[in-house]
């Protein structure tokens, strides 16, 4: 497998500041609690939360649809949830990528039943030709076209996370 630079980290964390600055204006005075999709979006947090000026609390939820390799077995699991209550709380779901939707639209409904005040998506990128099912996107970092990308948190059977550059993955070119 072969990988190719799609979007080079100096763009990532350029991005990341726009985004929060906008975030930043969008929210009213009061704590954001920002909801981290594990485990693709834990640098997406980790940058983002800092690039927020505001008041900012930090939890973790585990939701497996992905098996392994880069297809969807379209089922949601939540294999870790939130150690804190969302009732009341203006909610920032911080997720890596929207492929199929099924993930964040499951998720949203399961997270709206806990009285937050407010409840809206951020996502590092999003494949809009791919989904299924609709999900309402507050930030998107960068829309990328229809193809698999390893990398800044994103995995290829665990492996990739820690490259600092959003890569294509490809497998090689064959010759003759
Ligand atoms: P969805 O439920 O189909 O929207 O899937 C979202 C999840 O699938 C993301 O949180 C990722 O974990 C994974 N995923 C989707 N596309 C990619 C990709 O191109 N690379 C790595 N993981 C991906
Ligand atoms: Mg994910």
């Amino acid at each position: 497998m072969a990988l190719r630079i799609l979007i080079p980290e100096a763009r990532i964390q350029a991005r990341i500041l726009e985004l929060g600055a906008q975030i930043d204006k969008d929210y009213p005075d009061g704590t954001l609690f920002l909801i981290c999709i594990l485990k693709g979006a834990c640098y997406f947090l980790a940058d983002l939360s800092r690039a927020i000026k505001r008041d900012a609390f930090i939890d973790f939820m585990g939701i497996s649809s992905y098996g392994r390799g880069k297809t969807s077995s379209g089922e949601v699991k939540i294999t870790k949830d939130l150690e804190v209550s969302l009732e009341g709380a203006n909610v920032l779901i911080i997720e890596d990528i929207i492929d199929s939707g099924v993930t964040l639209n499951y998720l949203t409904k399961l997270l709206g039943t806990r009285k937050p005040k407010s409840i809206r998506i951020a996502t590092l990128m999003d494949k809009p030709e791919r989904r299924l099912r609709p999900v309402d996107v507050a930030y998107v970092g960068f829309q990328i076209p229809d193809e698999f990308v390893v990398g800044y948190g994103l995995d290829f059977d665990e492996k990739y996370r820690n490259l600092r550059d959003i890569c294509i993955l490809e497998p090689d070119a064959v010759e003759g």
